[in-house]
């Protein structure tokens, strides 16, 4: 089902550690490279850090062991660090005026600069009133995603400052803060300058041509759809076209929601749990194994009556209805569910949680769930099965319930409290033990430390690598690299045909 292209290739973690230190090939020609690196390198020593030439002592150091045995082989990341401070620290600088809300209108979501501490994670929660754990919790804003992953990659055990030997290149551009500041601009040649500028910049620099951006990389904390518009004689077009330039459509972008196309990856959305330690996320899954939860199901949003297909409305009829469901109203008449210590508490309580669309597929909500140990309820493939190949696993059932509704119609006839407890307690106990055991792949560590445990950053980079890896096989096989790199995918967003 929902057969694509990157369906097939997403690798299985397993597959990515053979591939990533495999390749015997390779790493001969990889030494090779290597040894005529070295000697510049240390004609250039002067220009080396300590960190750089300890990696070149590595390689050498363990070159009697296996022929040449680099932990880092395959895995080394570029990192454009003269990328013009236009386009990442400036906006920063300017964080008054870049929004912290969905909208521009409202005066109160201008100011992005609160969440700005603590290399973007935002302000450290003092009082967790014993729902949250008493250390690693802050007010993130999603949003800020995109400088979280810099902070992060700039802790990045393979980072190289020599480009040719690197895998990967990263853009450290803050693609959403960018965006931001023009999407509510009505004149589209503003909208889409800045990224302009980019591709531009990118273009004119040596590492663009090795293999024309295919295997470059930016990042952002909007969705995908952003940066696609497609329609400028609509009434109201939406996003940018930076998606659409040519020089975009050779490169590969991770956001917290992908677009049709298939060179956009979505990654987790960043909760409020960011772990500076190893034993914090275990001790986080230890807590959340035990806890008592007393509502079968429960959901956490706001009501859209503005679209006439959400099915939000009678998700809430229903849940309102049920004495085992609890009904949380972010709504304008409602409470602040931007408050983690309010939603996760009613997580924490919960066995499912319901996970509809709403102004896009995805949500953060279905992080912040799994997070708090509890089942998601999908009611559409794009919210998370089509969506975080490299995060969560292929099989869905595993850790999640999957009830069709492409319309309310479809969902009138279900009650989903009968639904939910027909499920088993065995199947039930079996989807928790999943959904927290994919806790410490579904955030983002502090990135003022390096932990063991792998994290939503390590497995986001080992994504790339693939993709970039399977971009250069076909290349060495002779074939075409464009075919298919940034097609659209009809099939990303339908609906299986029959259902499990
Ligand atoms: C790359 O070069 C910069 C500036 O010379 C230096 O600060 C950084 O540590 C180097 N990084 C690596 C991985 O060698
Ligand atoms: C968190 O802090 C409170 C109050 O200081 C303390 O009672 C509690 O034991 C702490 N919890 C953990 C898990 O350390
Ligand atoms: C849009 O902005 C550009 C650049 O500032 C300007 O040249 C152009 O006249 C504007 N177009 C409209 C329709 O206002
Ligand atoms: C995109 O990649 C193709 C090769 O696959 C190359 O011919 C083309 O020039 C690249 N486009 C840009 C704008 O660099
Ligand atoms: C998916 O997982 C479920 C539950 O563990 C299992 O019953 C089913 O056989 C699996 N399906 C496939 C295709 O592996
Ligand atoms: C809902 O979808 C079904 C097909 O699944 C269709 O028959 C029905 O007309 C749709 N209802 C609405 C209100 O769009």
């Amino acid at each position: 089902m929902f057969k694509s292209f990157w369906f097939e290739r997403a690798a299985h973690p397993d597959q990515m550690e053979k591939l990533l230190t495999g390749k015997c090939s390779r790493e001969v020609l990889f030494g090779i490279l290597v040894s005529f690196c070295l000697c510049f390198a240390l004609l250039c020593l002067h220009n080396s850090t300590s960190l750089g030439f300890s990696n070149w002592v590595n390689i050498l150091g363990n070159s009697h062991v296996h022929h040449i045995f680099d932990s880092c082989s395959g895995r080394y990341i570029y990192v454009y660090d003269d990328l013009p401070s236009k386009f990442n620290y400036d906006l920063l600088r300017n964080c008054k005026s870049l929004t912290s809300g969905s909208t521009s209108d409202s005066g109160d979501e201008k100011n992005m600069c609160p969440y700005l501490v603590n290399m973007g994670l935002g302000p450290e929660i003092e009082s967790s009133k014993g729902v949250l754990a008493n250390k690693s919790w802050f007010t993130t804003n999603p949003y800020l995603l995109e400088v979280i992953f810099h902070n992060r990659m700039k802790q990045y055990e393979c980072l190289t400052n020599i480009s040719t030997l690197a895998s990967a290149i990263y853009v450290p551009y803050y693609t959403g803060l960018d965006a931001s500041l023009h999407l509510w601009d009505t004149n589209l040649t503003v909208r889409d300058s800045s990224g302009k500028d980019l591709v531009k910049w990118l273009s004119g620099k040596p590492e663009w041509k090795t293999m024309w951006g295919r295997d470059h990389f930016m990042v952002t904390g909007r969705t995908s759809w952003d940066f696609r518009r497609t329609n400028d004689n609509a009434e109201w077009p939406w996003g940018s076209g930076l998606r659409f330039l040519p020089e975009s459509k050779n490169m590969s972008m991770l956001s917290v929601e992908g677009s049709l196309w298939k060179n956009d990856f979505a990654i987790p959305y960043p909760t409020n749990f960011h772990p500076a330690k190893d034993i914090e996320i275990i001790q986080w899954q230890n807590r959340m194994r035990y806890l008592e939860r007393p509502y079968l199901f429960s959901f956490i949003g706001a009501p859209r009556p503005g679209l006439e297909k959400s099915i939000r409305g009678e998700l809430i009829d229903q849940c309102r209805a049920s004495s085992t469901c609890k009904f949380v109203n972010c709504g304008a008449d409602g409470i602040n569910c931007n408050n983690p210590i309010t939603v996760m508490k009613v997580f924490q309580s919960s066995v499912y949680c319901l996970q509809p669309p709403g102004d896009s597929h995805t949500r953060r909500s279905a992080f912040d769930s799994m997070l708090a140990g509890c089942i998601p309820v999908f009611f559409h493939p794009g919210s998370a099965y089509n969506q975080y190949l490299w995060h969560l696993p292929k099989n869905h059932s595993r850790y999640s319930v999957f009830i069709p509704a492409k319309n309310v119609t479809d969902l009138k006839e279900v009650s989903i409290e009968k639904l939910l407890l027909g499920i088993s307690k065995e199947k039930q106990l079996a989807m928790r033990k999943k959904v927290i055991k994919l806790i410490p792949k579904l955030v983002y560590a502090d990135p003022r430390s390096r932990l063991g445990t792998e994290d939503a950053f390590d497995f986001a980079v080992m994504g790339i690598l693939e993709r970039v890896e399977n971009v250069r096989q076909l290349i060495r096989e002779g074939k075409d690299p464009s075919i298919g790199f940034a097609d659209e995918d009809s099939l990303k967003y339908t609906f299986p045909e029959t259902l499990e």
